[in-house]
């Protein structure tokens, strides 16, 4: 499959069935990268109350950051893995030292608690950028469609995925045509790829009948649903 077929029909099935979710309907950086950090280790039925909270608190990244660290840490309360709070308090900081958000994939990734996913999911949500955002679903999505049995968490198998998502999103030099409302897909190309992965090709039992890349699917077709993704024993 060709990124250009890849993309039209992730976008065209996006547009039926994609998920309303309310960090989606803005572009602010700070609403965004908030967003991306509390779903980091939480589902959204559990973070989206926190990230309501969250922006009610510290509408800005300037307020958050003159926040007191304990603070911080008490509106977290519930939510686990505190290094996250703590990241998020100083990447605030950062940020209004550097005077802007950073808006490019590299500067992104050099805040604190950013790796790699988190990164291209603020470059592409927040500023459109040509990036793709892979996370365990994203893998779950790759690993079926082309039919890759190499490790999800090998370092092999993560260059190997990362190669394939560059490829099916058409960031490897060859330019797509696709655009979504006169813009650059990426926003909802990484939107579609996590509601794709999050609602029909699931872990369990997926929708395969409903997947607008059936046709094209090599799990589908060889019975690979319940053996990819592979992932080794650590
Ligand atoms: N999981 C991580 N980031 C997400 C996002 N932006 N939307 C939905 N699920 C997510």
């Amino acid at each position: 499959i060709d990124a250009s077929a890849f993309l039209s029909a992730l976008i065209g099935w996006y547009e039926r069935h994609g998920r309303d979710l309310p960090w989606r309907h803005t572009h602010d950086p700070y609403a965004i990268w908030l967003s991306e950090i509390i779903l980091q280790q939480t589902r959204i039925a559990q973070g989206q109350a926190y990230w309501e909270r969250f922006m009610q608190r510290f509408p800005t990244v300037q307020q958050l950051a003159e926040a007191s660290e304990d603070e911080v840490l008490k509106l977290w309360q519930g939510l686990g893995y505190y290094s996250r709070a703590r990241n998020l308090h100083a990447a605030a900081r950062q940020i209004v030292a550097q005077g802007r958000f950073p808006n490019t994939l590299a500067d992104i990734q050099r805040l604190k608690g950013v790796g790699p996913y988190t990164a291209s999911a603020i470059a592409a949500f927040a500023f459109n950028r040509p990036a793709v955002a892979i996370d365990g679903n994203a893998y779950r999505v790759f690993a079926r469609l082309m039919g890759i049995h190499t490790p999800i968490n090998s370092s092999e198998g993560q260059r190997e995925f990362r190669i394939v998502g560059e490829r099916l999103f058409g960031l490897n030099g060859h330019a797509t045509t696709i655009t979504h409302r006169g813009e650059a897909p990426w926003r909802t190309a990484n939107s579609a790829l996590m509601d794709l992965g999050a609602t029909l090709c699931t872990p369990q039992a997926p929708a395969c009948p409903e997947c607008p890349l059936e046709d094209q699917c090599v799990a589908y077709h060889a019975h690979l649903t319940d053996t990819l993704p592979v992932k080794q024993k650590t």
